[in-house]
C-alpha cells in the first residue's frame, strides 16, 4: 500500500488511531489522534503521553511482541470527562496499531439506565410496603374494628392509585420516547388543548379555589402536533400550578406569537403558566425536567405525584422541536414556558 493511501485508510475511522513503532514511538497517527494528543505525539514515546498503569502495562506487553492487547483510559479537560477503550494489535513485525473508542456515551447510559431501575423499584418499594402493612393488620388486631378498618382501606386505596399513576406516567414516557424520532405534523388547534386540559381539570381547580385566566391570541395558527401529547403537556404543567402554586390568587395562561427566536427557524407559539405560589430555588430548575426530581419529595407524592411530569413535559415538546422554560424565584410563582413551532 502506498504512504498516501495508508494515510487514508486511517484517516477514514472518525476516532483516534495511531501507529507504535516497536520501540514505543508513534509513527503515524490520522487527525482524530492527533486533536486527541496534540502534534507532539509523531515520534514521542506513547507510554509517556498515555501515563495510566493499565494502558502502560498493556503497551509494554505490545512492544514485547504480544498480538493485542485492550485497556481502559480516561481523559478530562476542563470541561469534560471522557473514558475510552484502548485497543492494540500487530501490524508486522515491526509496528503495531492503537485506537481508541471513546465510550462515555455508552457508560453514561448504562448509569443512567442502572439509576432508572433503581428509582423505579424503590418509588415502587414505598407503596407496597404500606399495603403489605395494612394488610397484616387487617387480618390481626383490626379485623373487627369496622372504624378503623375503613380508614386503613381508604389508605391502601390511595397508595394502589399512587402506583397506577405511577405505571401510566412509566409507559406514557415509554411511549414518548419511542416515538421521539418521529416528528407530528397534524395540526393542532391550541385553544382546544387548553379547554380540553381545564375541562379535565375542572374539580381540581374548583378544589383549589383557584381562578384560571387563559389569553391566548386571536386568530391561532394551527401547530404542527400531537393533539394527545399536548393535553399531557398543558395537563402536567396547570397540575403542577395547582398543587405547588395552590396558595396563590390565580394561574395565568397566556399565549404569544414570536416571530423569531435563537434556535427557531420561523415563527413560534409561546404559551406561560404562570402561578402566585411559593416559587421554587432557581438551584432546582435545571433540575426539575429529570425523572424523579422533586424538590419536596413528602409533599409531592402526598399529592400523588410521581416525578415524572416534567421529564414528560419535556420529552414531549422535544419530539415537537420546541422547549421548555422554567422561571422561579421563591415566594414569587413560577413561569413554564412552553415554546412550540408554527412551521
Ligand atoms: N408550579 C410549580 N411551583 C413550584 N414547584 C413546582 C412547580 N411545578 C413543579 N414543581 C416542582 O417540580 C417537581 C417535579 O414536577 P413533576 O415532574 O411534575 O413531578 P410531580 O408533580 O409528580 O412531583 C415537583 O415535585 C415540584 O417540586
Ligand atoms: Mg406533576
Amino acid at each position: 500500500m502506498s504512504p498516501t493511501a495508508f494515510t487514508a485508510l486511517l484517516e477514514a475511522f472518525s476516532e483516534p488511531v495511531l501507529v507504535v513503532r516497536d520501540d514505543g514511538t508513534v509513527e503515524t497517527a490520522n487527525n482524530a489522534a492527533l486533536d486527541l494528543f496534540g502534534k507532539r505525539i509523531l515520534g514521542a514515546q506513547l507510554r509517556a503521553l498515555m501515563r495510566q498503569p493499565e494502558v502502560t502495562a498493556m503497551l509494554e506487553r505490545m512492544i514485547a511482541g504480544d498480538e493485542t492487547g485492550s485497556a481502559p483510559y480516561a481523559t478530562s479537560d476542563s470541561n469534560n470527562e471522557r473514558s475510552w477503550k484502548v485497543t492494540a494489535r500487530r501490524m508486522d513485525t515491526r509496528a503495531f496499531i492503537v485506537s481508541l473508542r471513546d465510550t462515555s456515551e455508552l457508560e453514561a447510559a448504562e448509569t443512567q439506565r442502572r439509576d432508572f431501575v433503581a428509582n423505579v423499584s424503590h418509588e415502587l418499594r414505598s407503596p407496597l410496603t404500606v399495603l403489605a402493612g395494612f394488610l397484616e393488620t387487617l387480618q390481626g388486631a383490626a379485623a373487627e374494628d369496622p372504624q378503623a378498618r375503613a380508614e386503613f382501606l381508604a389508605i391502601m386505596q390511595a397508595e394502589t392509585e399512587r402506583m397506577t399513576g405511577l405505571v401510566a406516567d412509566l409507559l406514557s414516557l415509554s411511549r414518548v420516547e419511542a416515538s421521539a424520532r418521529i416528528r407530528p405534523r397534524d395540526p393542532v388547534a391550541m385553544d382546544m388543548v387548553v379547554n380540553a386540559t381545564l375541562a379535565a381539570l375542572r374539580p381540581q381547580i374548583e378544589q383549589a379555589g383557584l381562578k384560571v385566566t387563559c389569553d391566548l391570541p386571536d386568530p391561532l395558527p394551527p401547530v404542527p402536533g400531537d393533539y394527545d401529547q399536548l393535553v399531557q403537556v398543558y395537563h402536567n404543567l396547570v397540575e403542577n400550578a395547582l398543587k405547588y402554586g395552590g396558595d396563590g390568587d390565580a394561574i395565568d395562561i397566556t399565549g404569544v406569537i414570536v416571530p423569531r427566536l435563537p434556535g427557531f427557524e420561523g415563527p413560534a407559539l409561546r404559551i406561560s403558566i404562570r402561578d402566585h405560589g411559593e416559587g421554587v430555588d432557581p438551584i432546582h430548575i435545571p433540575r426539575l425536567t429529570e425523572r424523579f426530581y422533586r424538590v419536596d419529595r413528602a409533599r409531592s407524592r402526598e399529592s400523588g405525584g410521581t416525578g415524572l411530569g416534567l421529564a414528560i413535559v419535556k420529552h414531549i415538546l422535544g419530539r415537537h422541536r420546541g422547549r421548555l422554560v422554567i422561571r422561579s424565584h421563591p415566594g414569587e410563582g413560577s413561569t413554564f414556558e412552553t415554546i412550540l413551532p408554527l412551521s
